[in-house]
């Protein structure tokens, strides 16, 4: 990179710039509890995307959206044909979540791209930007990370083409009207097993051959307590836990609230309150586990009627695969327990499991060199929130992230915040470390 020093060319990131992006960002989907709301492949996601490829260009990058609507955005070099070093994250939100998940990633892998091109520093091998689609599950309760799974051609069932919304429309439905609009195609209605058949065709042409990916790096707010309450501005990513998610039916008798002796009753609420304290109970007593349920419907939801059905989903989540499999095998028994001892049927299925991801040792040990070089301390941390990191480290071996404090420990939620010094930082200790990775194997640089 002859003519500029890494350690100068990090002090043209401008954070400003990275700060407006945030805030026009956050106001697609903006909530009035102050929150953004911006689920996949809905109006708000869609405008936001163009937002992002429309920055792409600006930054002077090569842009291609995949027929399921992950975006890449390229700087060239004069060596076309290596495999490129990758960064980035995604944009969707969960409902009324914070300006900063995913969107961080995304505006600083552009930040990035920009300063690289302003500066004219001629690259030993590509830099993509990528913005993946649907990293969020909050839409369909399912296919977390999709765009990055669908890229790193991991299998993607027909469950969860068919998962359904809250107005009904299901995935399958929802990439297809995508795509049409995206083609400025007329949106034909489809049956089911159309939009299920074309979405699949979509997913196909959307893999991205991993060894055409030397390396890849998202930088992402942690999203959790640790770096803040330790003072550290930066965090090397060592593992991302990994969820595991049971759907629970449990079906009661629906009956008269005034009529009805509490001896006689089958309250399928009732029932599951006591699955939701196990669920809490189990994970508390398990080491490095986290349990939740987010997700509950009651039937019929009325103040004076028994409830006869409740929908609710558990989510399980740790580092340790054994220990999330011996917590959700727990929680599998003391629900089928207590559905019994209630008199009330019970369905449970797993809808998710995935395996939890270590992460690349080289990156963490560059993420530290990089923060040493420029004077600041370094925390290493596992990831307790999910990633599309964690779907590239499977096909991609140099796979790492970055992580900048959340205040208070807060996401998933308005109040979600990181400062514009931490941003800053970050996005320096990202330049520095995607620096070393478009010259690494490469002939000059
Ligand atoms: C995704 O962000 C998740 O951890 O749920
Ligand atoms: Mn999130
Ligand atoms: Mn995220």
């Amino acid at each position: 990179m002859p003519g500029h020093e890494p350690l100068t060319l990090i002090e043209k990131i401008r954070p400003e710039r990275m700060i407006k992006r945030l805030d026009q960002l956050a106001q697609i989907g903006q909530t009035i509890r102050g929150g953004v709301t911006r689920l996949a492949f809905t109006q708000e996601d869609r405008l936001a995307r163009a937002m992002v490829v429309d920055w792409m260009h600006q930054a002077g990058l090569g842009v291609r959206t995949s027929p399921i609507g992950n975006i890449f955005g390229r700087l060239g070099s004069p060596e076309p044909d290596l495999p490129v070093v990758m960064t980035g994250s995604h944009i969707d939100t969960v409902i009324v979540g914070g300006r900063f998940d995913g969107a961080l990633g995304v505006v600083a892998a552009i930040e990035v791209a920009d300063v690289l091109n302003e500066n004219g520093v001629s690259l030993s091998r590509p830099l993509e930007v990528a913005c993946f689609v649907m990293e969020e599950s909050s839409r369909f309760s399912t296919g977390y990370a999709f765009g990055s799974k669908v890229m790193t051609e991991q299998p993607i069932d027909d469950e969860t083409l068919l998962a359904q919304d809250r107005t009904g429309q299901t995935l399958a439905e929802a990439i297809h009207a995508m795509r049409s609009r995206e083609l400025g195609l007329m949106e034909q209605a489809l049956k089911p097993g159309d939009s299920v058949e074309t979405a699949k065709a979509y997913i196909r042409d959307s893999r991205y051959p991993p060894e055409r990916i030397q390396s890849f790096i998202e930088l992402h707010v942690e999203q959790g307590p640790i770096l803040h309450t330790l003072g550290k501005p930066v965090g090397a990513v060592t593992a991302i836990a990994a969820p595991t998610r049971l759907a629970v039916i449990l079906s009661g008798q629906q009956n008269h609230s005034g009529t009805t002796p509490m001896r006689l009753r089958k309250d399928a609420l009732a029932a599951a309150a006591e699955a939701i304290l196990a669920v809490e109970r189990i994970c508390r007593s398990s080491d490095g586990v986290v349990g939740t349920v987010g997700r509950i419907e009651v039937e019929p939801n009325v103040v004076n009627v028994i409830p006869g059905k409740v929908r609710m989903v558990i989510d399980v989540r740790s580092v340790s695969a054994g220990a999330k499999a011996d917590a959700a095998e727990a929680i599998r028994a003391e629900i089928g327990r207590i559905a019994t001892d209630r008199d009330v049927a019970c369905q449970l299925d797993t809808i998710t499991d995935e395996t939890p991801q270590p992460l690349s040792d080289k990156i963490v040990s560059l993420i530290e060199k990089n923060c040493q070089a420029m004077g600041i301390e370094c925390r290493r941390l596992a990831s307790g929130a999910g990633h599309d990191a964690a779907q590239l480290a499977q096909v991609v071996a140099d796979t790492g992230m970055i992580f900048v404090p959340s205040r208070d420990g807060i996401s998933h939620d308005p109040q979600e915040w990181t400062d514009e010094g931490d941003i800053l930082t970050g996005s320096q200790v990202l330049l520095l470390t995607l620096l070393d990775l478009t010259s690494s194997g490469a002939t000059h640089f």
